[in-house]
């Protein structure tokens, strides 16, 4: 008999009394509710000011229980969910027909993924039901890869923050649809599209402006700091247009020497893209609270997990 902690033991008595836990996973934390609760999964869209056109992430113990989820597993998805599960990638298949249409919005298509946390997986492990759990955020907003980010945000309005420390991964899940059995990128995230392709060979990205609403995930200004954020490939001449500003600076790897730069946080000092990923929301939640008039943003290499976080960066930006 395993010993279950008393947070989780919480979270158990929460979630099954259709209340909202925010749970850690290896990417962002997210906001949980019973996928059968009409009550807790109405709570997560109003807590999160989500529109209910925007549906929802099914978490699940392991992949075993997976057809429970889906009608339908197209060759290539299953060879997927051998790859990478328990880990950063969802993917979106022809639901079961017992999948509430409030999870999906309607479409007759779910997401689902097995996120890789120790704590998330022991909890759906010991719960009869599956979590849907969007990222614990207000809509639009950055999401939190920290206890205290979920806290800041939701304070009084949600039962427990289970800590499991900072998200390991820190930006979003690849989401992964099927067209005509043919795998096709939603969403870029924390699984490099390089690591698929070395499974499944080449895959297409969907076109953003296919998409929305969709997927509000790809939407052109999302994961977006308060502050207004700039994207620049040249720190120094973006810098310019900026004096007298109050200017923070969001850089990949080199610190930039300028007199003007009241804060500087570095992604990654040794240039390596997962841990760049890692620091990512963390750095924009760190410069949106020091009373800045403008972000600027370094872009990344453009490959790898660097598509990813330009992809977040862009979207943060006002002026794209
Ligand atoms: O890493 C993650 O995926 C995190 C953690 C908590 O698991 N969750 C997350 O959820 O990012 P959320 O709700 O913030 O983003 C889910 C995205 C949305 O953009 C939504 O539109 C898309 O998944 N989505 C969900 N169901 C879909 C479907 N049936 N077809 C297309 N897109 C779907
Ligand atoms: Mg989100």
């Amino acid at each position: 008999m395993s010993i279950i902690s008393k947070d989780i033991q919480k979270a158990i008595a929460l979630l099954s009394a259709d209340k909202l836990v925010a749970i850690p996973t290896e990417t962002v934390y997210g906001l949980a509710g019973n996928i059968y609760s009409e009550k807790a999964i109405k709570s997560i869209f109003e807590t999160k000011k989500r529109p209910f056109f925007n549906p929802l992430i099914v978490h699940i113990p392991s992949t075993d229980t997976l057809d429970d989820i889906v009608s339908y597993v197209p060759e290539k998805a299953r060879l997927l969910a051998e790859a990478f599960w328990p880990g950063s990638m969802t993917l979106v298949l022809e639901k079961h027909a017992t999948i509430p249409d409030i999870i999906t919005a309607g479409k007759d298509t779910v997401a689902v993924r097995v996120p890789k946390h120790p704590l998330t997986l022991e909890l759906l492990k010991q719960l009869p039901f599956p979590l849907a759990a969007p990222s614990a955020n207000p809509f639009g907003s950055i999401s939190p890869t920290k206890p205290e980010h979920v806290e800041r945000y939701f304070k009084d309005a949600i039962g427990q923050v289970l800590d499991g420390g900072p998200c390991s991964n820190g930006i979003e899940s690849t989401i992964i649809g099927f067209e005509n059995d043919e795998p096709i990128i939603y969403r870029l995230g924390a699984l490099a599209i390089e690591d698929i392709e070395a499974v499944i060979g080449k895959v297409a990205i969907k076109n953003k402006k296919e998409i929305s609403p969709d997927a509000p995930g790809m939407l052109e200004r999302h994961y977006a700091p308060s502050t207004k954020t700039f994207l620049t490939n040249n720190i120094s001449q973006e810098l310019k247009k900026h004096l007298g500003k109050r200017i923070g600076v969001l850089v990949f790897k080199s610190a930039i020497k300028d007199s003007n730069i009241i804060s500087q946080i570095i992604l990654s000092k040794k240039g390596d893209l997962q841990e760049a990923a890692s620091h990512l929301y963390n750095a924009m939640h760190d410069l949106d609270h020091q009373n800045l008039d403008v972000i600027i943003a370094e872009k990344c290499p453009d490959f790898g997990l660097g598509k990813s976080i330009n992809d977040r960066l862009q979207r943060a930006t006002f002026s794209s």
